[in-house]
């Protein structure tokens, strides 16, 4: 299957995305990255592994304007799924309906926990025992669509908001490749999101 990653910055999800493409059996190839930011670092990452880029920027355009620009370059790069990956833009209704069940997002928290920002140190203040990332198909409605898969991390004592991200993020990474390629693997039946949303809701 062919995934386009969207990115706004350094983009370690997007290349824990590619490195695991890299492997034999890996279900899914990376066949475009795009960020609204032409100066994300992570573009230059995924130029130096041959894949190919779009940095364009969003500044001075409408939502709905840059949302097409950036969909005209999906299309024509033949992508099959959309992986956002630190992409800290809201998406216009049409485009995320343009990918129903085709879009996927990594968030740093276990949704429906803290969705939003500063995700890790709102865990901190609520002294939870864990914190964590979640990996959910994209809805129109800002992480709000179904739960595919979550890893718990759990807070350490003294721990901060950047010393729990470092660790969160080694979870993203491998999370979010596994459960991209289970995602791709399967027959985007509705009833098969369905039951795994019953799964993770039991
Ligand atoms: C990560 O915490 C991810 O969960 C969030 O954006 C942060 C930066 O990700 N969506 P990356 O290093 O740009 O992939």
């Amino acid at each position: 299957a062919r995934v386009a990653v969207l990115i706004s910055g350094r983009g370690s999800n997007m290349a824990a995305l590619l490195y695991a493409a890299k492997a034999d059996n890996c279900p899914y190839e990376i066949v475009l990255v795009a960020a609204n930011d032409p100066a994300a670092p992570g573009l230059a990452l995924a130029a130096a592994e041959g894949i190919a880029t779009f940095g364009y920027s969003h500044k001075g355009l409408k939502r709905a304007e840059f949302d097409s620009i950036i969909d005209a370059q999906l299309r024509a790069a033949g992508a099959d799924y959309v992986a956002l990956a630190g992409y800290m833009r809201l998406l216009s209704p049409e485009f995320v309906a343009g990918w129903e069940n085709r879009m996927l997002n990594i968030h740093p928290s276990l949704l429906p926990k803290y969705k939003g920002l500063d995700t890790h140190q709102r865990a901190i203040d609520a002294g939870d025992s864990h914190a964590g990332c979640s990996v959910h198909v994209v809805t129109a409605e800002l992480d709000d669509g179904p739960v595919l898969a979550q890893t718990p991390v759990a807070i350490l004592p003294g721990d901060s908001a950047d010393s729990l991200a470092a660790r969160i993020l080694i979870a993203e990474h491998q999370l979010y490749s596994r459960t991209l390629a289970e995602f791709v693997t399967r027959e985007q039946q509705p009833e098969w999101m369905l039951n795994r949303v019953r799964e993770i809701a039991l």
